[in-house]
């Protein structure tokens, strides 16, 4: 493949010239698609304001490139492989011409039911192909999909729709995860009640549990898909057209719809996956993530089918029916490509080494991870175990913001270290800053992670809010992009990732905002106040410890606890449960009001001996009352 770098000494060669002329870089890797028109301009940019176009002017179709570009030539080879969530149901195998045509059939499904070019579609559904289909589907006709992961509730299901006013919405009846059923279409119904955008309510039939019908709002995948043909001509997108929106938890308020445009997206996705897994032709390449998070987007569907490659979907859960379900799977479909997130690795790795030795897992040859930073042990059970040492393992930082990865080693290309993300990609410019925002020179050095040029998968804006957009990530250290995570650098370049330096906790690799736990918390009768920090977890990474205040005369008690976390899960989803809910008197304060985290983050890590200075707190005294009562 034209796109892929093959050793070091070509990987130095590339980062250089792409910092020294990032726009001649890129024009010559976007050579590599089928556009419809070329672009006039390669980037234009003023982080100040802030603004970034990639390929100006130019026309395409994103599944033009992943999809028709490949039917000459691998038309009968497997696009999709589709593990189900029990194994004793069969898998399917989907080649590239019968996606191609499930994805034009359904794509005019959609324009039947009055979806067109611009339009926001909101995805609700479970693991299943039809999911990977409808995404496509939605970019076939140029509409804007919005996935939303089925873990969440209908109150956050339903404050994404609204947020992007969603014209249709794409659901299953349920969903299958381990032996659990999710009440999909139930839960979307109650959303619905608060959502007058919603035209339309396409079901798809996956458990066939009985469902409530809305004869006005719903209408049956199946029955839908009889009345249409296969044949739809991709709709011609500018390159900075609106992809999709994928929503990412703030440190505050209202979760952000970061915006990810056509041209540059492809091309950076399509680049990073064949040069950091190094996928070969007729590799099989397996992400374990949900397409309703940026991995599963960017490396399930996107970057893997514009490279023509062989990509495995599985609907179900790493523990089910037991906790070998992933080599099983590995062994199953000769696995080449491993992608999974460091609390996958450390919940396996729990269980007795059996569990993986009985697999063949000798088709293995790269593993990744993503997500958290992966921790020495996890780093190397998952090198001795799962790769028997033979394996190089991609540890990628990135974030739904940047839209690709970012730092990561190139498989047996450049070198991995246990818990470095290593260097960055080509055409990636990382800085260390320290508080003053100064660039810290030093190889060897400690700081606040920034970006400091343009890439093409950067997401251009926060839907509807593009002030957010600049006050989040371009104002805190003007003509840098901020990430909101911290990190240290060794003598060789390599980048550690050290954690958020913001109110984001990241749970089982899931992005958490403090801030909106708290407000849900803060909804229940008998909560005042409440201040939720994150904790180490030998499992999740991190897990959440809550502070609560409760009125006067309430007695808190286990079952107030369970109201509190039936009420988070109500509002944002089961993910964002608090492992522990302490009440308390009262908070640390600042002199102007302000929760002093810090001390918080200390007494919840069980590190109460080395609090800092707390004399200039406003009531002092309740960290001690803290402290003594601590679970
Ligand atoms: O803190 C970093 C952490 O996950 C955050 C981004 O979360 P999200 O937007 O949900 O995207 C996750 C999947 C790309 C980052 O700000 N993070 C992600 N990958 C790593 C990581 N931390 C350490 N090492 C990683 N490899």
């Amino acid at each position: 493949m034209t796109l892929q770098i093959r050793s070091l000494e070509e990987y130095q060669k590339e980062y250089q010239k792409s910092i020294e002329n990032p726009a001649n870089f890129w024009a010559e890797i976007a050579e590599n698609f089928v556009w419809k028109k070329k672009w006039s301009k390669v980037l234009e940019y003023d982080w100040l304001q802030p603004e970034t176009k990639w390929f100006l002017g130019a026309q395409l179709n994103i599944t033009e490139n992943c999809l028709d570009r490949h039917l000459d030539t691998k038309g009968d080879q497997t696009a999709i492989i589709w593990e189900p969530n029990s194994p004793s149901e069969e898998a399917k195998h989907i080649s590239y011409k019968e996606l191609h045509s499930q994805v034009c059939a359904f794509a005019n499904v959609l324009k039947n039911n009055g979806v067109k070019k611009g339009d926001r579609v909101c995805i609700y559904m479970p693991m299943v192909a039809e999911l990977a289909v409808a995404v496509l589907a939605c970019a076939r006709i140029g509409a804007v999909h919005s996935v939303v992961f089925a873990g969440f509730s209908s109150t956050a299901l339903a404050a994404r729709i609204n947020d992007a006013a969603c014209k249709v919405l794409l659901t299953a009846d349920g969903g299958f995860r381990g032996d659990k059923i999710t009440p999909l279409k139930d839960i979307a119904d109650e959303a619905l009640k608060t959502c007058p955008t919603i035209q339309k309510s396409i079901v798809y039939k996956r458990t066939n549990q009985e469902v409530t019908w809305n004869p006005s709002l719903d209408v049956w995948w199946h029955e839908e898909l009889e009345k249409v043909d296969d044949n739809c001509p991709a709709e011609v997108m500018d390159s900075e057209d609106i992809l999709f929106i994928l929503y990412t938890s703030g440190s505050t308020g209202k979760p952000k719809g970061m915006v990810h445009t056509c041209g540059g997206y492809m091309v950076y996705t399509t680049y990073s996956f064949q040069n950091v897994f190094q996928y070969k032709e007729g590799d099989i390449y397996w992400c374990t993530a949900d397409i309703g998070w940026i991995t599963g987007h960017s490396y399930i569907v996107y970057g893997p089918l514009s490279s023509g490659a062989t990509t495995v979907m599985f609907e179900g859960v790493p523990s089910y029916p037991d906790y070998g379900r992933f080599w099983e799977v590995c062994e199953k479909h000769k696995v080449n490509q491993f992608y999974t997130a460091p609390t996958a690795i450390r919940a396996l790795a729990k269980h007795p080494t059996e569990l993986v030795d009985k697999y063949n897992l000798s088709d293995l040859k790269v593993l990744g991870t993503v997500g958290e930073p992966i921790n020495e042990e996890a780093w190397h059970w998952y090198d001795d175990h799962v790769g028997k040492n033979k394996c190089p393992i991609v540890d990628t930082w990135w974030q739904t913001e940047t839209g690709g990865m970012m730092i990561s080693s190139l498989a047996g290309i450049t070198k991995d270290k246990p818990t470095f993300a290593t260097l960055p990609l080509p055409g990636i410019q990382p800085v260390l800053l320290d508080n003053d925002g100064n660039e810290i020179q030093n190889t060897e050095a400690e700081g606040i992670l920034a970006i400091k040029n343009p890439w093409p998968s950067l997401a251009r804006t926060i839907y509807g809010d593009h002030q957010r957009y600049k006050n989040v990530y371009f104002s805190a250290y003007p003509n840098h992009y901020f990430p909101g995570d911290g990190a240290l650098r060794d003598g060789q370049g390599n980048y550690r990732i050290t954690g958020r330096v913001d109110d984001v906790v990241i749970v089982s690799g899931h992005n958490l905002g403090t801030a909106p736990i708290e407000n849900a918390i803060n909804e229940h009768e008998k909560v005042v106040e409440s201040a939720v920090v994150g904790f180490p977890h030998d499992i999740k990474g991190n897990a959440l410890y809550a502070y609560v205040i409760t009125y006067d005369g309430v007695v808190p008690d286990d079952e107030l606890a369970k109201e509190i976390r039936q009420v988070v899960s109500n509002t944002i989803g089961p993910i964002a449960k608090p492992d522990k809910i302490q009440f308390v008197s009262g908070l640390p304060k600042t002199r102007s009001g302000k929760i002093m985290r810090r001390i918080l983050r200390k007494v919840a890590a069980n590190e109460t001996s080395n609090l800092g200075d707390v004399s200039t707190l406003l009531n002092p005294e309740v960290v001690q009352n803290i402290i003594d009562n601590k679970l």
